[in-house]
């Protein structure tokens, strides 16, 4: 143990043992609090755990070229290659050659945390080759350094879903809260939590909305909403561990409200939202960053078949599909 704490302490000329190594994680959807959360609220984000980023990366010889990285058989850019090198120096370790070749299943730039799931498996992978054990919370501590690369001061929510793979309750610093869910308790037997992600197809970058909704959150009017968001998390959450849909509706839809006045909600989300609502669902919102990316819905769970059929065929019509996310 004191050998693996002097390793983070010090730039060691430890040589990695172990040539070659794998990782893995899912992708994530954020429930309620996203941007209010970057300035201290509490936020809710839950795993997509069949949609995912891995990795294998082998340890080069002397000789090699000293990052390559592939993701799906392309070359990343040279910016997203540079976390590697983040990796290296978050684990305090002395950079070695490596080539590593990935694959996803997971949306891309599509407020679905895919570069949080980058982040922890190039540094799961760096800690695995250099035989350095990461407990789940400082795989998520290091990974938010990494994301910095990608959103300049990441508030940490996505790095911890993402490192935990579990629906969690979160604010900035060390608290981390295991969400214990319920399952829906409304007129009928008790059933599983019937999300739906609908990825608008539009890109945007997370730096540049986290700029675009930040004045919303300043002042003393943006004190009174980051405390609103605050207590929208509050009610989602206990509507998660109580079993009750109308909780977790009545909370995300205004969180959804609040995201639509801090500009990150355009016309092509505000359309896939609409379109969720007038087929019955009980909330939909946009998830992550916004201005493009992806909306979350909770349909009814007791017409939720009829719901994904006609929310499934309207999608068609414009290229578009949704996917499952049944929580319990
Ligand atoms: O769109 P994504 O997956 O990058 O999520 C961003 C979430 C924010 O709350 C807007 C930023 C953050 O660091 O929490």
């Amino acid at each position: 143990m004191k050998q693996q704490i002097n390793r983070f302490q010090l730039q060691s000329d430890y040589i990695p043992r172990t040539i070659e190594a794998h990782a893995d994680a899912c992708g994530k959807a954020i429930i309620v609090g996203e941007h209010a959360v970057v300035y201290g609220s509490r936020a809710i984000a839950m795993p997509l755990q069949v949609h995912r980023m891995s990795v294998r990366l082998r340890v080069g010889d002397e000789a090699s070229k000293s990052v390559q990285f592939r993701i799906s058989n392309h070359d990343v850019p040279a910016h997203v290659c540079e976390v590697v090198n983040d990796a290296f120096s978050a684990l305090g370790i002395k950079p070695f050659n490596v080539k590593i070749e990935g694959s996803h299943s997971l949306p891309i730039g599509a407020g679905l945390g895919s570069s949080a799931t980058l982040c922890i498996i190039t540094l799961q992978a760096i800690a695995k080759a250099a035989q350095i054990d990461l407990s789940r919370d400082r795989l998520a501590f290091l990974a938010n350094k990494l994301e910095r690369r990608f959103h300049g001061n990441p508030s940490g929510l996505d790095t911890a879903v993402v490192a935990y793979e579990k629906v969690i309750s979160f604010k900035k610093g060390p608290e981390i809260r295991e969400i214990a869910m319920k399952k829906i308790h409304h007129d009928g037997p008790p059933c599983a939590w019937p999300f739906l992600i609908i990825d608008s197809g539009v890109r945007s970058s997370t730096l540049s909305m986290i700029q675009k909704a930040k004045p919303y959150f300043m002042g003393s009017d943006g004190e009174k909403v980051l405390q609103r968001f605050d207590d929208l998390t509050t009610k989602v959450e206990s509507g998660l561990e109580s079993g009750d849909p109308d909780l977790v509706a009545g909370g995300m839809n205004e969180a959804g409200q609040l995201l639509k006045a801090a500009g990150v909600v355009n016309d092509e989300l505000r359309q896939l939202i609409d379109l969720c609502r007038d087929h019955g669902a009980l909330a939909a919102k946009s998830t992550g960053a916004g201005g493009g990316g992806s909306i979350i819905a909770l349909l009814n769970p007791h017409q939720q078949a009829q719901q994904k059929s006609k929310i499934g065929a309207a999608l068609l019509r414009h290229g578009l599909q949704y996917f499952e996310v049944n929580l319990s």
